[in-house]
């Protein structure tokens, strides 16, 4: 046996790892698993994580294909030629976009991973990305594994935010080479029309830096708003890719599938490096997924409604417990400022702290999407109204110690825990993928 050596095996990470921004979410993840495992019936409306079920005919299809031994090899990394032409039939239908499925869409495992696969692809050590703050949290960290720089620019969906991003790009030296952006926004459900896209086509070119539009949220539009695509401006194709995604739409964020479209040249990038790292999805996932594109308008339509009347039980919630709060027109959240009485001198993550300890509620704090997210709060709109009603009542008692709710408390060893008031809808957060770190900020 070999003896005499004391020292530590050590194991040093890469610089790649260490160079990521901190992880502003993990006291509340840990004060969530915690309050669960105690058994606290948290309501969770911290994730944009989906909870109603995917499209009944796609998850027919999904299992009938899974029947198929053909179905169990090996796949393509950049998705069956089928499944890009119906993205392609997709983009058609929708935004009168033109796309080659052959050159211009690229499938990949979610638009996450697309994404950050895409940074890896075409950014360098010591390249710069303009983000908006606050930002969705992938659209910095993936620029930092990438060994790339972020320029952080205030966010807006204006001519002033447009300036703002002029003046970076004129300024800064090596410049920028991409520009991010996500429109509904994640997390402030901000939303842009389609002169903003053709303005910020022109400044891409002037400035000959590439744009990146993550459209997760193009399809959860209300009262009548339809979220406009980026490719669909003259010009967007030469300067730009988009990401979208089954996740929200069809509620089909397990099923991990999204898609890359737009300027051949970087769909090319992003698929040279996906064939060297994976071989694409299941094929029964890819064979439902088409289904699903080509016959699910309604569905998404449908799930678009029930976001609405989510988001208007909780806009008027918010309003009466004291919140001045904006009603959006888009996306899966509400961005709602805290009120100053509230806050009582906090900062947003130990406000959403003390909520989620109080009253049973989570929340994201805005300060985790960036500085510029400080003073708000993000309210995702997954859970029903029941639910959503049965939050604001803790809420309102917790903030304004006004109704006297009956909660279930912690679980003393070996006793069962008494019934919440009002839980009739039935607690959708029961489940363990919730708390981990890799899904929050989603
Ligand atoms: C803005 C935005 N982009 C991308 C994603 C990730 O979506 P996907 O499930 O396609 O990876 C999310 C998920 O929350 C999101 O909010």
């Amino acid at each position: 046996m070999a003896g005499g050596n004391d020292k530590p095996f050590t194991i040093d990470v890469s610089t790649r790892i260490k160079r990521l921004p901190p992880y502003l979410f993990a006291r509340i993840n840990a004060l969530k698993a915690a309050k669960r495992q105690a058994g606290h019936d948290v309501i969770d409306l911290g994730m944009g994580n989906p909870i109603d079920p995917s499209p009944a005919f796609v998850i027919d299809k999904l299992a009938e294909a899974a029947h198929d031994a053909r179905n169990h090899r090996y796949s393509v990394s950049v998705g069956l030629y089928n499944l890009r032409r119906e993205v392609a039939r997709k983009y058609k239908r929708r935004y009168g976009v033109d796309l080659d499925p052959e050159t211009e869409v690229v499938a990949t495992i979610g638009s996450k991973e697309g994404f950050s696969h895409l940074m890896l692809a075409l950014l360098g050590a010591g390249d710069t990305v303009v983000v908006g703050d606050p930002a969705y949290p992938i659209h910095v960290y993936a620029v930092a594994l990438a060994g790339g720089n972020v320029i952080s620019v205030p966010l807006g969906n204006d001519e002033a935010f447009l300036q703002r991003i002029e003046h970076v790009l004129k300024n800064l030296f090596p410049r920028p080479k991409l520009l991010i952006l996500n429109y509904p926004h994640n997390p402030s459900a901000m939303t842009v029309d389609s002169l903003f896209y053709e303005q910020t086509v022109a400044l891409a070119k002037q400035y000959n830096v590439l744009v990146i539009s993550d459209f997760a949220y193009g399809e959860t539009c209300f009262d009548g708003y339809q979220a406009p695509s980026f490719l669909a401006t003259a010009g967007g194709k030469e300067v730009g890719v988009e990401f979208s995604t089954m996740s929200k739409p069809y509620n089909m964020a397990g099923w991990r599938v999204g898609f890359c479209c737009g300027n051949s040249e970087m769909v090319r990038a992003l698929s040279t490096i996906k064939g060297y790292y994976d071989y694409g999805h299941f094929a029964p996932i890819q064979i439902a997924s088409i289904l699903a594109l080509r016959n699910g308008d309604e569905f998404v339509r449908q799930q678009a409604d029930i976001y609405q009347k989510r988001r208007d039980v909780l806009v008027s919630g918010l309003r009466k417990i004291g919140w001045d709060v904006q009603c959006p027109r888009a996306s899966m959240f509400v961005w709602a400022k805290v009120s100053e009485k509230h806050l009582a001198g906090q900062g947003t993550i130990d406000f959403s702290l003390r909520l989620l300890d109080q009253a049973d509620v989570a929340v994201a704090p805005g300060r985790g999407f960036g500085d510029n997210g400080e003073g708000f709060v993000r309210i995702a709109l997954v859970e029903n109204e029941l639910r959503i009603k049965q939050a604001l009542r803790q809420m309102d008692a917790c903030l304004n110690g006004k109704t006297k709710i009956q909660r279930p408390n912690k679980l003393v060893a070996g006793t069962t825990a008494a019934p919440a008031a009002d839980t009739s809808a039935g607690p959708h957060a029961e489940h363990t993928l919730d708390d981990h770190p890799n899904v929050v900020g989603g």
